[in-house]
């Protein structure tokens, strides 16, 4: 007997590289996976402490009802347009298979969510990239060109934070049957966003998670808002019971505290705004975000791994993609504004100034 052989696909891939965890205990400023400096609500830990025995004896609620009616509710819209997953990678995953069978056509700019090709790979579909147009304009004629049955893009996209506005992915979704998935990880941070597009395009679906707005990436919830048929079909490919009794509720005292998410959210804008502006004045080109990070070229007197390597040798990690587009430049997320100071004090020891280089 030997080892069994993995399929050929899996066999070749190398997988998802998630960004680096400390190990429980270790102290370490960590800025690289673009988790909220804040904890959640305290109506999140009341909500787990008052779940009792039954709730997890019992096989949770197949499609969270009772989360679906708190964002139901949130948004605006019906229970039936709303699809709970296990993190909104769950939910990517669940609107990839229900779309895209093996030799379709997912489409996506570049660059952008790095999770996307390893979904592709994995369902033998075909990820197609298109370099985003000057300035991150979405590329709409060039997507639509790869004929693909879904396009997926992160709105604010990462690793830029740079944002689309509704009406580009308006022209796109009106130009296509295709899914036109609007991944809005970050969107809590921004301006804008498309849910306004879903009763006009039933091709739309936007994706949300509760890991970055809301403090709960060890949680894992995230769920997709989109047409009742979609989410219908959607529901079909999910796992049965994809989110668990605690997830679930969780998931609805943190979207029910609004006032808390959005205090939340305004103190990392501020810190944002501070962040940019300092890096900037270390001779970092930092792209406007409407996100909770920021991509940073670094000055051309520095070389961003060994940046990385040297902040990381600090006890302070931010996020080097070691991709050809992506060798100048660093991803930081916004932190506290404690963690955000440490690392400033950091990069004026291991920089030169604008002035000295
Ligand atoms: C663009 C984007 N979408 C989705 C996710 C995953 O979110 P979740 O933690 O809900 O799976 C991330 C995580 O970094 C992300 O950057």
């Amino acid at each position: 007997m030997s080892v069994p052989r993995a399929r050929a696909t899996v066999a070749r891939m190398l997988g998802y590289v998630p960004g680096e965890q400390p190990t429980p205990g270790e102290r370490v400023i960590k800025l690289n996976t673009n988790e909220n400096p804040y904890p959640p609500s305290p109506s999140v830990l009341e909500s787990i402490r008052r779940l009792e025995g039954d709730a997890l004896r019992r096989y949770p609620s197949p499609m969270a009802d009772a989360f679906r009616e708190v964002a139901a509710r949130v948004h605006n819209v019906s229970p039936d347009q709303i699809l709970a997953g296990n993190g909104s990678d769950d939910v990517l995953q669940i609107a990839l298979r229900s779309y895209c069978g093996p030799g379709d056509v997912l489409a996506s700019p570049n660059p952008t969510y790095s999770l996307y090709p390893v979904l592709a790979e994995l369902a033998d579909v075909r990820f197609i990239t298109v370099p985003w147009e000057d300035h991150w304009t979405l590329p709409v004629a060039a997507l639509l060109a790869a004929k693909p049955q879904a396009i997926f893009f992160a709105n604010p996209n990462a690793p830029s934070g740079t944002i689309v506005p509704p009406a580009d992915v308006a022209t796109l979704a009106s130009r296509t049957d295709a899914l036109v998935l609007v991944d809005e990880a970050y969107v809590d941070f921004a301006d804008t966003n498309c849910l306004g597009l879903i009763s006009q395009y039933e091709n739309v679906l936007v994706t949300r998670t509760f890991s970055k707005g809301y403090g709960l990436a060890g949680l894992r919830f995230g769920y997709a808002i989109g047409h009742p048929s979609v989410i219908a079909s959607m529901a079909k490919v999910k796992d049965s019971y994809n989110c668990d009794a605690i997830a679930i509720a969780a998931a609805c005292a943190a979207l029910d505290d609004q006032s808390y998410a959005r205090d939340c959210w305004d103190r990392v804008r501020v810190e944002r705004t501070r962040l940019t502006r300092e890096l900037g004045r270390r001779g970092f080109d930092v792209i406007t975000s409407h996100a909770n990070f920021v991509l940073a070229t670094v000055p051309s007197s520095v070389d961003a791994r060994d940046l990385y390597q040297a902040l990381k040798a600090r006890g302070i990690l931010i996020r080097f993609f070691d991709k050809p587009e992506l060798q100048d430049q660093l991803r930081i997320t916004v932190g506290s504004p404690e963690e955000n100071t440490a690392l400033l004090a950091s990069l004026a020891e291991l920089v030169p100034s604008p002035a000295e280089a």
